[in-house]
């Protein structure tokens, strides 16, 4: 049974809990340091509030950020159930990472909380050191990402016995002082929460659903949203040149396509930022083929291309003040009697020649014809690309951090800024002449692999040279689009990765 969630915000004053009849609800409340409680929660709890000092006590509760109690049938109050969850934050993990993470406390409290159909939260924390509007709404937010779910293709009729029945409906509201407030502050937070949830849709989507075709169908929805929306299918594509995209899907029954969206929120003739995106339905590795152990996890080899849809989604949806540009690739990596072979050279849309060594190494091939496209095209202030590009990058960073490749340090100082700002981190990687050489081609331009060592650098640096003098970055995403480690906001195996610190790049430096 599919879940939805629906949130409010409400006023404080209005929430009674200590009179009338009983109600099922599950009622949230705050902790800082030693149980203590701001004035409004004592208020509100009134006699409720004499046990939890003992029931504290006894599940050894210190009111820290990521811990709760739970008491049943509370005496003096009408809820079934009340939680009180720590807000005493543990030690910040960077200067750039915020005091208390609102987005993960909400996310927390959603898991705690779940079960339940009708949610109360009486968000007045003890010690406030934020701006409550902004608080509440980065609060709403972890709700909505934590109760995403993914499971259009359950059907629900051979649930396991023992599987609890979860409500179809989650009615969640977030009580606070200035209720107007928070709604407003929300409206941003809101639009990010969505997109989050679309990229996390695409990935989560099996292959045979979502191929190329079907991809730029769903992209093309953002049109309702004021987004332009360019999709170009193979013969478009084959007229500009772009062979090697097109080599890469060539083996595919399913057409290519590459998509462009522009959302024109920012002043007219100001230059656009420039967001671009690998969108490999399925990777099978081509006429290179992969081996078979946990191939299924290459439906997510679009996660890049998720990311770019859903960060555009997020900005049209916020009316962000920004001229931004989307593009994504989307090609199937099929083998077959069409299919590209080792060996083969391809000339790119830039000109460049190339060499395939890997059928396999096929992202960089994607990126090479859009990078070109977009900042011929567009001439953007700068390109940020996002690929599932390199199973190296998960051995330099495991699923902590996304790479970052970069040949502007302005532009990667204000994405590692972005990242501890919002736990989507990035680390930035080496760059250099040396690496060239692994590159250099015996009969063409350049090869797609430099061999075993350095990877994930190789493969920047193919990029690279198709980016021209553009301030540009490369995100390789392989870690941490997918099958990550679970949190309190993501319990989705396509995790969404890369909306929500786009976005904040772009709040933080490029809105007008
Ligand atoms: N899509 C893969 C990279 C990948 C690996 C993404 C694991 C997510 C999880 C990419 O197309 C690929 O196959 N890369 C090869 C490159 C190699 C042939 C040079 C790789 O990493 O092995
Ligand atoms: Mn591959
Ligand atoms: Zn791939």
């Amino acid at each position: 049974m599919p879940q939805t969630v629906e949130v409010a915000f409400a006023s404080l004053a209005d929430l009674h809990v200590r009179e009338g009849e009983p109600r099922p609800d599950t009622l949230v409340v705050f902790a800082g340091e030693n149980m203590a409680l701001s004035a409004e929660t004592r208020t509100l709890l009134g006699a409720a509030a004499s046990v939890l000092p003992r029931a504290a006590e006894t599940a050894k509760f210190k009111g820290k950020v990521g811990s709760a109690i739970e008491i049943l049938a509370p005496g003096h109050l009408t809820v079934g159930k009340l939680i009180v969850a720590g807000a005493t934050p543990g030690k910040k993990s960077s200067p750039e990472a915020p005091e208390l993470d609102y987005a993960s406390l909400g996310g927390y409290v959603m898991g705690k909380a779940g079960g339940a159909s009708n949610i109360l939260v009486a968000l007045d924390l003890p010690a406030w050191k934020a701006d409550p509007a902004a608080a509440a709404a980065d609060f709403m937010m972890g709700v909505k990402l934590r109760a995403y779910n993914f499971d259009l293709y359950k059907t629900g009729k051979k649930k396991d016995k023992d599987e609890e029945e979860k409500p179809s409906l989650v009615k969640v509201t977030i009580c606070v002082a200035d209720p107007d407030a928070a709604r407003g502050a929300s409206l941003g937070r809101d639009a990010i929460a969505d997109g989050v949830r679309f990229a996390r849709s695409l990935v989560n989507e099996p292959p045979n659903v979502l191929f190329p075709v079907e991809f730029a169908n769903r992209a093309k929805t953002l049109e309702k949203l004021g987004v332009e929306v360019e999709i170009l299918d193979v013969a478009e594509m084959k007229k500009l040149g772009m062979n090697t995209l097109l080599g890469v899907g060539q083996g595919s029954a399913n057409d290519s396509r590459c998509v462009v969206m522009r959302w024109n929120g920012g002043k007219a003739g100001e230059k656009p930022v420039a967001f671009v995106g690998k969108g490999v339905t399925f990777d099978t590795g081509g006429i290179s083929i992969k081996p078979a152990g946990g191939m299924e996890d290459m439906k997510g080899d679009m996660g890049g291309a998720a990311c770019v849809v859903g960060l555009m989604q997020a900005l049209a949806t916020r009316k962000a003040k920004v001229n931004a540009i989307g593009a994504i690739g989307i090609v199937e990596n099929m083998p077959g009697g069409k299919a590209q072979r080792p060996g083969d050279i391809v000339t790119t849309m830039s000109g460049q020649t190339i060499e395939i060594i890997n059928t396999d190494a096929e992202g960089r091939l994607v990126l090479a014809d859009v990078l070109w496209y977009v900042q011929d095209k567009y001439k953007p202030a700068f390109m940020v690309d996002l690929a599932t590009l390199t199973g190296a990058i998960l051995v330099s960073l495991g699923q902590e951090y996304a790479g970052l490749f970069s040949n502007n340090d302005e532009l990667s100082e204000r994405l590692t800024k972005a990242g501890l700002a919002t736990g989507e981190k990035v680390w930035r990687m080496p760059m250099g002449p040396a690496y060239e050489k692994m590159i250099e081609s015996k009969f063409a331009d350049m090869k797609t692999v430099g061999g075993r060592h350095a990877g994930s650098i190789t493969a920047a640096h193919i990029l690279q040279r198709f980016v021209n003098d553009t301030p540009w970055a490369h995100l390789d995403i392989a870690g941490t689009a997918m099958a990550s480690p679970q949190t309190d906001i993501n319990q989705s195996w396509g995790s969404g990765w890369g909306v929500r610190l786009l976005d904040r790049l772009v709040a933080d430096h490029y809105e007008s």
